[in-house]
């Protein structure tokens, strides 16, 4: 019989104060920011659901081609008894990897999103009555730590997500990750590839507006969570290209002077007509990138698919 466990590593009231302390640091900052991984309340969650369906996001119907063409031969290069997906989100392209892999046995999907691993796990599980399915709460930019399980184990980072890391975290991230494979584990990574920057600016500003909700969601999250006073209509959702970086960056740019106050923290913060809050940056990547920044932490790109449009990437590291 399959089973389907939920942990909690971050107990609710570090997520709580993780929120406040970088929200504080984030609104005090100059330009003010604020991290991406607080868009994904389970409104966040659904309105990313929506966003892979739009027809100017290409990057889950790239990624899922690539999966679906060549989940077999993943799964020859590294036959997984585990599958461990950071940021698993709804699971719905893993479950061409873990059809794939005729040895899985254990399933760890780790996000922030608990609303998104509950429906993922009951979902899998009613389907694949093998599987275990051992789901982690868990912020995968703080010291993670993974539950017990039989290896070989494929640690797979799917969607581009890792372009929502600045450089420096990135690079702190990775090493992180290298720290928990053994020898005969490997990596998985998806990336975005850099592009024309219409095509990368429509993926960031779609017509049906569901991006700029997105973007706005976490204005909602702030008032919740903190009893903030933010109004998401005084502000527009901008998404632009940064060719130097070569990330796009979502802001949110207030329409007029306004002053929020942020009552959890005893905070005002004035905001100038046309001012930015940065919300996310999404990098996107040549191949030589992801290799040396794989080498960097010890870890050799073996393997590398695109679509056929070379639009995404999946990247193989086997650990020897
Ligand atoms: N992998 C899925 C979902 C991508 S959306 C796909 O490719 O479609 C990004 C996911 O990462 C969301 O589910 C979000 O909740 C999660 N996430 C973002 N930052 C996170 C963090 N720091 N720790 C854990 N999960 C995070
Ligand atoms: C999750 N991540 C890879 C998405 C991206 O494309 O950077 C988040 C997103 N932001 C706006 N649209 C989608």
């Amino acid at each position: 019989m399959s089973e389907f466990h939920v942990t909690r590593t971050l107990p609710e009231d570090a997520m709580a104060a993780a929120l406040r302390a970088d929200v504080l640091h984030g609104l005090t900052s100059d330009p003010k920011t604020l991290p991406p991984k607080w868009f994904y309340d389970a409104r966040g969650s659904e309105l990313f659901e929506r966003i892979t369906e739009l027809p100017e996001y290409y990057p889950t119907r790239a990624e899922l081609e690539i999966l679906a063409g060549r989940a077999t031969e993943i799964a020859a290069a590294l036959p997984a008894r585990t599958l461990v997906e950071l940021g698993s989100g709804s699971s719905e392209k893993t479950r061409h990897l873990i059809d794939a892999l005729p040895g899985l046995r254990t399933y760890v999907p780790v996000d922030v999103s608990d609303t998104a691993l509950e429906q993922a796990g009951r979902t899998l599980v009613a389907e694949r009555p093998k599987l275990n399915v051992q789901a982690l709460i868990a912020d995968f930019t703080t010291g993670l730590t993974l539950p017990r399980s039989p290896g070989p184990r494929l640690l797979a980072f799917l969607g581009g997500t890792i372009g929502n890391l600045l450089p420096g975290e990135r690079a702190e991230f990775l090493a992180a990750m290298r720290a928990l494979l053994s020898p005969g584990d490997a990596l998985l990574l998806g990336t975005d590839l850099v592009k024309a920057e219409d095509v990368l600016v429509r993926a960031y500003d779609d017509a049906a507006g569901v991006t700029a909700a997105f973007n706005k969601n976490v204005l909602n999250v702030v008032n919740r969570e903190l009893g903030a006073d933010f109004d998401p209509d005084a502000f527009d959702h901008v998404a632009l290209w940064d060719a130097t970086n070569e990330w796009i960056e979502m802001r949110l740019r207030a329409r007029t002077a306004q002053t929020v106050k942020v009552p959890a923290l005893d905070l005002a913060v004035h905001f100038a007509a046309g001012e930015d809050l940065r919300t996310e940056v999404s990098a996107k990547f040549r191949k030589d990138r992801v290799g040396a920044e794989l080498a960097a932490t010890g870890l050799e790109l073996e393997r590398w698919w695109t679509d056929g449009e070379e639009r995404f990437a999946l990247s193989l590291s086997v650990v020897r």
